[in-house]
């Protein structure tokens, strides 16, 4: 028998529903702060995730499903969202024409990582991405858009983590610091962290094996400017005046190039020590990288198979009635005139295709989860009627073929 692929995953019956129910709510959620909705491609070529997420990145170095096309085009299944919407806003020149624009999307993502519980290897985002303004009050209030969509799907245990990375230049100015402290304590490093100290010194920070190194490390905010500082300050402001509780973690850098300014992670302990669900940041440089034009933006993601293994409660199942229609081969010319009747109605209809005894259809009822049954009997049917059983009270009534939707 042939398998699905190790790390990916089929979801369907009540863990479809959820899923349907988390993108609902994410809709709900974000259509009130002013995202629309946007959709990219799967596939993009090679060269936009090695340009925007950074070729140093384990994302891009190590994660990658890429191949050539029959055209011999590098393609790259995307590992992440924000470079795909970024090469639409660009390619449409949104930046010329209609710069602040907010979107949000979802769809799966591929990464070859070792998979392991809440880590796939094809795995499901929502994002949202906000272009053309720089705004310490739209980095909190972005923030704050996830957590009222965690709210809202009554996730309330989690931890918010947020740092900054600098403006461009400190960030710039910090990396060549941090790279030049590293290469004088080389030897102390890890393996991991020598082959990051040459290709992505910032990423070193959250080694854990190099505690003692990190902790005497350059710190990231003495090489912010004014404007930085100033930045990451009335953020950290707007938070509070949105009553959102935050824990600076100076070592948080996130593990795509493209960020700076405002980075956060919302975590929770639920998982596992401290698993990221939704993780986002200020990205003002990525469109310049790739085309020369710069246009500031934010965005995060949320991984919705975390999401889902946090929601605890039954609310994503449908509260529709389900009806359960009981006939026999001498009644089964009504079938469809109760069918007929009942269709447009909100209602889940059930019934058998090959004709079964009485006992068997109860029993399917009542597996299905039928709240009502309409019994359709020789002798009523013959005098105009269907008897309608609730199953939850247990009542049965005798109810006129004409007014059954009224009824039902
Ligand atoms: P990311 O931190 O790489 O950011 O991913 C965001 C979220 O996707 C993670 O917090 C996690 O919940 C989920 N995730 C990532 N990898 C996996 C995996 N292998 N299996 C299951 N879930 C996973 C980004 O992707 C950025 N594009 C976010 C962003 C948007 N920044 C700015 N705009």
């Amino acid at each position: 028998m042939i398998q699905k692929l190790r790390g990916m995953k089929d979801i369907f019956f009540d863990e479809a529903l959820k899923f349907d129910y988390i993108v609902n709510t994410a809709k709900y959620t974000f259509e009130k702060y002013g995202f629309s909705k946007i959709i990219t491609p799967l596939a993009e070529e090679y060269d936009l995730f090695k340009r925007s997420v950074g070729d140093e990145t384990d994302v891009v170095s190590k994660e990658m499903y890429d191949f050539f096309d029959k055209g011999n085009r590098h393609i790259a299944l995307r590992p992440e969202g924000t470079a795909g919407v970024v090469r639409c806003y660009l390619e449409e020149k949104f930046n010329k024409s209609n710069p602040n624009i907010k979107w949000y999307y979802y769809g799966p993502m591929y990464r070859y990582e070792a998979p392991q519980k809440g880590r796939y290897r094809e795995f499901n985002q929502i994002g949202i991405e906000s272009f053309g303004i720089r705004s310490a009050l739209l980095d909190a209030e972005i923030i704050e858009m996830a957590i009222r969509f965690l709210k809202n799907l009554k996730i309330d245990d989690i931890i918010l983590e947020i740092n900054s990375l600098g403006n461009i230049e400190s960030r710039k100015k910090y990396i060549e610091s941090l790279q030049k402290y590293l290469l004088e304590n080389y030897d102390k490093l890890s393996e991991n962290s020598k082959i990051r100290c040459h290709k992505n010194p910032l990423r070193v920070l959250d080694s854990k094996e190099d505690d003692e190194i990190v902790k005497n490390a350059p710190k990231m905010i003495d090489f912010f400017d004014e404007e930085s500082k100033k930045y990451f300050e009335d953020v950290l402001y707007y938070l509070e005046k949105f009553n959102i509780k935050y824990e600076i973690n100076p070592k948080l850098v996130r593990g795509l190039d493209y960020y700076s300014d405002t980075v956060f992670e919302i975590k929770t302990n639920k998982l596992g020590a401290k698993s990221t669900i939704i993780g986002g940041g200020r990205y003002d440089k990525l469109t310049e990288i790739l085309s020369n034009q710069s246009c500031p933006a934010i965005g995060f993601a949320i991984g919705i198979e975390r999401i889902m293994q946090l929601i605890e409660h039954n609310d994503f199942i449908s509260k529709k009635d389900n009806v359960y229609i009981v006939y026999t081969d001498e009644t089964k010319n009504y079938l469809f005139s109760v069918l007929n009747e009942l269709r447009d109605k909100d209602i889940n209809i059930f019934y058998e295709y090959e004709s079964k005894n009485f006992s068997y259809q109860m029993k399917k009822a009542n597996k299905l989860g039928a709240n009502k049954v309409i019994i359709l009997g020789e002798q009523e049917v013959k005098d105009g009627f269907v008897a309608i059983k609730d199953f939850e009270s247990g009542e049965q009534s005798n109810v006129k073929i004409s007014n059954i939707k009224e009824v039902i």
